[in-house]
């Protein structure tokens, strides 16, 4: 069996580590790993299930020989190194929004696109972790329904924001007041806030348009009619999202249970009386994508209600991108 020689730039951070956790928990046939860092995590140790992996700093042709590289160490450092690697012959799989809405990028989530990964240029890349949810619950819809219209609202964890967004929320249960250095604008515990990433003229935000835009791409549906508002909530792992959506033609929550209940990568919770529908705390640790409290929206023809939770850092980012690394080595 081939060993794939991989690298993790941005591996101290959250993402990164769940990279190196979920290649090791999916059994990827991994031979050597070359974690990076920023300069000032050189030589440092991390320890990810009982592996040791030892933190380098990015440097000309560190890429050479290495087959897949998974960048999540923001824009800035992909948009300087991932063409070096590509350069270097890697195939990048990349999980900041630098390159998402490139033409000769694909934007993948294997359930729904797979094939577009073979048309890369050495990079690939890894949607927004709120994208990735929703595509994977509306692509089997619209293949069997014909999807008219979508209306997504969010409910994002602080971990949506990296390690800052966690110790920002740990800091403000312990004390009073906005956590010093925290990525949000307000205080987050106790809170919601309407308000992730920054606002544009039109008085959307980038993650509401990253929603939009991704979507659209990936479902290779330019002018899908679709909205956004995201909010930031005091959960730490897990982002839910409620999800309304119209079809061409009539479609009942039984139609929509039993296409999502055949769908790849999704699994419904969806009893109600007992209390069961999904949530991010339950979500939070796994891979799928669950959906419940479908019903029937009765303010116009042919709509539906759902809600959706995913673990942002797992199938949002790590799990997606090796899966993606997955897929590529078994080839078209
Ligand atoms: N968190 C999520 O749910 C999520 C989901 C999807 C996509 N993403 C994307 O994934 C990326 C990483 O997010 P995260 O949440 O993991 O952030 P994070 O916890 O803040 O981690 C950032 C990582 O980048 C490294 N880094 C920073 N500057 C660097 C530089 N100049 N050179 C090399 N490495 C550098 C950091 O290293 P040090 O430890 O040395 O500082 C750390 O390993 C972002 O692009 C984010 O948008 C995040």
């Amino acid at each position: 069996m081939r060993l794939h020689d991989i690298a993790v730039v941005g591996a101290s951070g959250l993402v990164g580590r769940k990279i190196l956790e979920v290649i090791q928990q999916r059994n990827f046939q991994v031979g050597k790993v070359t974690a990076i860092a920023s300069d000032a995590s050189t030589g440092k140790e991390l320890n990810i299930l009982g592996k040791s992996f030892k933190l380098h700093k990015l440097e000309p042709h560190i890429f050479k020989n290495i087959e897949f590289v998974f960048f999540s160490a923001g824009s800035p450092v992909s948009r300087e190194w991932a063409p070096k690697a590509a350069a270097d012959g890697a195939i990048v799989i990349d999980n900041s929004s630098a390159f998402r809405m490139n033409d000769d990028v694909p934007l993948v989530v294997p359930e729904v696109n797979r094939q577009e990964m073979f048309k890369n240029k050495g990079i690939i890349s890894n949607p927004n972790c709120s994208t990735i949810q929703l595509v994977t619950v509306l692509k089997p819809l619209d293949n069997e329904f014909k999807i008219k219209r979508i209306i997504v609202s969010t409910y994002q964890s602080v971990s949506g924001a990296g390690y800052k967004g966690i110790e920002a929320l740990e800091s403000e249960l312990r004390n009073e007041g906005h956590a010093p250095n925290s990525p949000f604008a307000h205080r987050i515990a106790f809170n919601a806030i309407p308000h992730i990433d920054v606002f544009f003229d039109d008085n959307y935000t980038r993650e509401e348009l990253k929603m939009i835009n991704e979507t659209r791409k990936i479902m290779g549906k330019k002018d899908l009619a679709i909205t956004a508002t995201c909010v930031r909530i005091p959960a730490m792992y897990g982002h839910g999202e409620s999800v309304n959506i119209e079809f061409d033609k009539k479609v009942t929550p039984e139609d929509v249970r039993e296409v999502l209940s055949k769908a790849k990568g999704v699994k419904i919770a969806d009893d109600p009386l007992n209390n069961l529908y999904p949530m991010p705390i339950t979500c939070a640790g796994k891979d799928d994508i669950f959906a419940g409290r479908i019903r029937k929206d009765n303010s116009v023809k042919n709509g539906i209600n759902l809600w959706i939770a995913a673990d942002n850092v797992r199938k949002g980012a790590a799990t997606n991108a090796v899966q993606i690394a997955e897929e590529y080595i078994k080839g078209k």
